[in-house]
């Protein structure tokens, strides 16, 4: 019982640890989310973020993952949406806008007026305290994510968001696989290890 009890706690020790020291960093670096760190960590991996790059990024609210996106994007279109309002970042587009709204996919569509390279969805549905039921809906949004960026999407785009290992992963998973070659997937050491929350990364759209 002891021994439980400590183990838990030296647990929940790494857990907050984890958290500062990317909260802090994040701090350090001006950057408003530390979730700007598995966007970092993505494009290391993967390397889809291009000087020229015009790019799609869902659920971006409060801002991190666009910031970096604008670092990295020297001349590319950033449209960044969300249901939640966002400070306004230089050089970033931002739709205050849902991603199952049709009016909200046609405005999209009408801002880049062609295809794009990349789309990255971090979106994510609020929780519930229900954990099976949170993951559903954040699949929800991902396989959303997956069906509008097939459309707007260049043949070689690239596609990233998140996803949670959750009972319907599995149907994602074939999700994505239908509609692109290659997919891949990525958990960032910035993610916390006791979070069912993953990364698919994938690219070039398969031919209908
Ligand atoms: C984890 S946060 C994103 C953090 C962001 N990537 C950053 O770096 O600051 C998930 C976001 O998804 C947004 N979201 C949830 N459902 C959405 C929907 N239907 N359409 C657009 N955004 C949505 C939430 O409002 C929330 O801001």
């Amino acid at each position: 019982m002891k021994k439980s009890k400590r183990a838990k706690k030296s647990n929940s020790w790494k857990i907050k640890q984890h958290r500062d020291q990317f909260f802090k960093k994040s701090k350090t670096l001006g950057y408003r989310s530390r979730a700007s760190f598995k966007l970092i960590e993505l494009n290391n991996k993967f390397n889809f973020l291009k000087k020229n790059t015009n790019l799609l990024d869902l659920g971006a609210s409060p801002g991190g993952w666009s910031q970096v996106a604008r670092k990295m994007i020297i001349s590319g279109k950033i449209l960044s949406i969300d249901i939640k309002p966002m400070s306004p970042i230089r050089n970033v587009k931002f739709f205050n806008c849902d991603i199952f709204d049709d009016n909200s996919k046609k405005k999209i569509t009408d801002f880049f007026n062609g295809k794009i390279d990349v789309a990255v969805s971090d979106m994510a549905a609020d929780t519930t305290g229900n954990k099976s039921l949170d993951s559903i809906r954040t699949n929800l949004l991902c396989s959303e994510a997956i069906n509008f960026s097939s459309k707007i999407l260049k043949k070689n785009g690239v596609f990233v968001s998140k996803v949670f290992m959750g009972d319907d992963f599995i149907q994602v998973k074939t999700l994505a696989k239908s509609t692109f070659e290659k997919v891949n997937f990525f958990k960032p050491d910035s993610s916390r290890s006791e979070s069912k929350e993953t990364y698919l990364h994938c690219k070039i759209l398969k031919s209908l």
